[in-house]
């Protein structure tokens, strides 16, 4: 069994080490971020992400699992460390490198012996290359040399379904240069390959264009339906049965093509940008994806009109807002299309009452400035009684199921924006409710 570190222990690095500790190997989680750390040896999970926090507490048990702000003892112990620190946006859209240059100039500082770098943060192409020469670069100042790989492993795992996705991944991605190091990666990911997933070797350039292009077609996709629901409003179609048809065609499938508010959270808005800015940086433009990424912007404010169109007003309502989470079974708002449109609503004069079931803590933080027109609320039913008209923005399972008779008992309002399109016209309207879909 290989000794494993993964330093930065957020959404990717926490799911991927816990995974990587149950499927038999040794794994040190590093973060800077001490709190976080003490959290989780007290066998506190710091985020939500259903299924992780049975998994983190038994091989925490087991001492497969273990969490450390020391660094230098994590590569010391480690034949494996894997990066997965965030990659933000800078300023001017590219990603930020800054965390993940960081994390090589600390294992160039404290590598003892043959380490395999593995990045798993979504990386502008180049950046494998740019981890190797800090490592060497680190090296040389020690005056030391010991070998080492560096092995471009990209993450598909999407937030909410995340230990699914690192279990039963659609293929797994090793760009490298070096044959020790694709041995190396395949025993890592042994219980993967004898279950036959599709392991893509190629080289580190092209495993890192890999996930730029599989996120910016995936975005790229969701904005195609919702521009199409836009047009479907405006003639009379109805982009549910447009999507389904679409989607029985197997040449284009019927994921990722449900219309709604706009993509949302820490991957395919920054991701695009990125994208877009590595093209320029070399002379190439990936209009499409530009004009995603501009559609997007447009469909977050679409919904603030489609509301304000409805209802004439907002000013001094209070709106039930159901789901500010940029989608159902996560509590990350990164990114999420509730922070353009609860403040543009605030600057009408609009209130909010919440309820999401696993946003309030970061919503708190992230509405802090318009706190004085929110009240967090503990159900539904709860943020729902006494307003002007229920929003629900995210898919929580629990919103599909909501009790038409008690809305109506509670809601003095009459304006119902679903648009997320859980419901639909007919089941909304008969019980006097005006219904507002997507596309619909
Ligand atoms: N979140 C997702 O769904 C997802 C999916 C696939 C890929 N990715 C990519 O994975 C990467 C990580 O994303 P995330 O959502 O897990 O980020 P995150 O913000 O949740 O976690 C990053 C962690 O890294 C820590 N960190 C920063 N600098 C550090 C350092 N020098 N040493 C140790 N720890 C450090 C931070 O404290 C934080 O805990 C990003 O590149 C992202 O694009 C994310």
């Amino acid at each position: 069994m290989t000794k494993i570190a993964v330093v930065g222990t957020g959404y990717v690095g926490l799911v991927s080490g816990a995974m990587l500790s149950d499927f038999g190997h040794t794994v040190t989680c590093v973060d800077v971020d001490e709190i976080k750390i003490n959290m989780l040896n007290e066998g506190i999970i710091p985020i939500y992400e259903p299924g992780l926090e049975t998994i983190v507490q038994m091989n925490f048990y087991y001492r497969r699992l273990n969490f450390t702000t020391d660094i230098k003892d994590a590569v010391e112990n480690s034949d494996v460390i894997f990066i997965a620190v965030g990659t933000p946006s800078a300023e001017d859209g590219s990603a930020e490198l800054q965390y993940v240059l960081d994390v090589a100039k600390n294992i160039g500082t404290h590598m003892n012996g043959y380490k395999v770098v593995v990045n798993k943060s979504t990386v502008p192409v180049g950046t494998g290359q740019k981890v190797k020469s800090m490592v060497q670069e680190i090296l040389n100042e020690r005056n030391v040399d010991y070998p080492f790989d560096v092995v471009s492993n990209p993450e598909f795992l999407r937030e909410g379904s995340a230990v699914r996705d690192f279990t039963h991944p659609d293929r797994i991605v090793l760009g490298t240069e070096s044959e020790r190091a694709l041995e190396i990666m395949k025993e890592v990911y042994r219980v993967l390959y004898i279950n036959e997933t599709p392991f893509v070797e190629t080289n580190i350039e092209t495993a890192e264009m890999i996930k730029y292009a599989a996120n910016a077609y995936l975005a790229m996709k969701i904005t195609f339906i919702n521009e199409i629901a836009n047009v479907c409003e405006k003639v009379g179609a109805d982009v549910q049965k447009v999507a389904r048809a679409m989607g029985q065609d197997g040449r284009i499938s019927p994921k990722f093509l449900h219309a709604g508010p706009g993509y949302g959270g820490s991957c395919f808005p920054k991701d695009t940008i990125a994208l877009t800015k590595i093209a320029k940086d070399h002379g190439e433009m990936i209009s499409l994806i530009e004009t995603t990424i501009e559609a997007n912007e447009r469909q977050k404010l679409k919904m603030v009109n489609k509301i304000l169109n409805a209802m004439g007003s907002v000013e001094g309502k209070t709106l039930a807002i159901l789901g500010v989470t940029f989608k159902p079974n996560t509590d990350d708002l990164r990114n999420a299309p509730s922070l353009v449109i609860l403040p543009e609503l605030a600057k009408e004069g609009a209130k909010f009452k919440i309820y999401d079931p696993a946003g309030e803590n970061e919503g708190t933080r992230r509405f802090e400035f318009i706190k004085e027109k929110i009240i967090w609320c503990k159900s539904a039913y709860e943020a729902i009684e006494n307003t002007a008209a229920i929003i629900i923005l995210t898919e929580w399972n629990e919103f599909r199921s909501l009790d038409f008779n008690e809305l109506q008992r509670l809601n003095g309002g009459k304006y119902f924006f679903d648009l997320r399109n859980i419901y639909n016209n007919k089941q909304l309207n008969e019980r006097g409710f005006k219904y507002y879909g997507v596309g619909v």
